[in-house]
């Protein structure tokens, strides 16, 4: 059996459980939302973190950001922490994941990526043992409400157990036609993988709502066409100096700029988020032990 048709058999038990993977008693009270994109530098890590902000600050729910770019994680960047250690040092070294996740502003939790790392390998059974443990017990202790996985760019088979092992999937995009291409690979690979899978879109960087309402056109109707899919549009972000600004003063823009008209439209998207609650939500250790179960990570 090769990957690809392991990753079917992944997807197709998914909903029955019967892959052996333990579903928490817990299931339904995590929501696991898998930021991504197609093309490189679209704005992922900065709405992430910008949404998993505004999600704490104007929906009071409890955030946890995990930074699952393994190639160039920067969420902490962006935000202006340094932290000691990263998911790796949980895995390797067995650093209890409280002391691993840092705090930010309005309570919201960031497990910090692991940098110029392509991937984490072969993981040993105690290695996950100890990991899924640490996960349940953080889940245990603090109750997130949503756990926002900030994920590469691309279709390479990393980010995609990170996509298919989520409950939901938002695709950043441009109004570029590249960006646009992109996004359509993305959703095809995964439609190939999980049809059910529920996408949206975050338009970002666009000149107005029109712009973007023309790209989730242009998207949905390639999408429609080709794999009978529907997507949904959440909404846009503009282009915004303001936002350049505080990724240089590594700041949130929501944070140093709360009236600028980019935190306004960050914190529609994130009442937006929160109003569309889907069912069938996974636990945060299920939702690593469904990333990890059959490829270890790995590419
Ligand atoms: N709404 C916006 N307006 C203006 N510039 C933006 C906006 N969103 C992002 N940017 C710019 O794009 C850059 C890249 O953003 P970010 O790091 O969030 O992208 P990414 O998709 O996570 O990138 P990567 O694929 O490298 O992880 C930012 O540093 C910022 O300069
Ligand atoms: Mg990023």
């Amino acid at each position: 059996m090769d990957q690809a048709d392991s990753l079917r058999q992944l997807v197709r038990s998914q909903g029955r459980n019967d892959v052996g993977v333990v579903v928490s008693k817990k299931e339904a009270n995590t929501r696991i939302i898998a930021v991504t994109s197609g093309k490189g530098g679209v704005g992922k890590s900065n709405l992430s973190l910008n949404l998993g902000l505004a999600i704490a600050k104007s929906q009071a729910k409890k955030v946890l950001i995990l930074d699952a770019d393994f190639g160039t994680a920067n969420v902490d960047i962006l935000m202006g922490v340094f932290p000691k250690y990263n998911i790796s040092n949980v895995i390797y070294d067995q650093i209890p994941i409280e002391e691993v996740i840092v705090e930010g502003p309005y309570g919201v939790k960031v497990l910090p990526g692991v940098s110029g790392v392509a991937q984490l390998t072969s993981l040993t059974e105690n290695q996950k043992q100890f990991f899924f443990e640490q996960l349940e017990l953080y889940q245990d202790k603090h109750h997130p409400d949503i756990i926002i996985i900030d994920t590469g760019a691309g279709v390479g088979n990393t980010v995609m157990n990170f996509l298919l092992s989520a409950d939901e999937v938002i695709v950043v995009l441009t109004a570029e036609p590249t960006s646009l291409s992109d996004s359509y690979a993305v959703i095809k690979t995964l439609h190939q993988y999980n049809s059910e899978m529920k996408v949206s879109i975050i338009a970002n960087m666009v000149n107005s709502e029109n712009e973007a309402l023309k790209v989730y056109s242009l998207l949905q109707n390639v999408c429609s066409k080709f794999l009978a899919k529907s997507i949904e549009y959440l909404g846009h972000v503009s282009a915004s100096k303001t936002l350049c600004s505080a990724v240089r003063e590594q700041r949130p823009v929501l944070v140093n700029y709360p009236n600028a008209t980019v935190s306004y439209e960050i914190i529609k998207l994130a009442k937006k988020i929160v109003s569309i609650d889907p069912a069938g939500k996974k636990s945060f250790s299920n939702f690593f032990s469904l990333a990890t179960k059959y490829f270890g990570w790995n590419d």
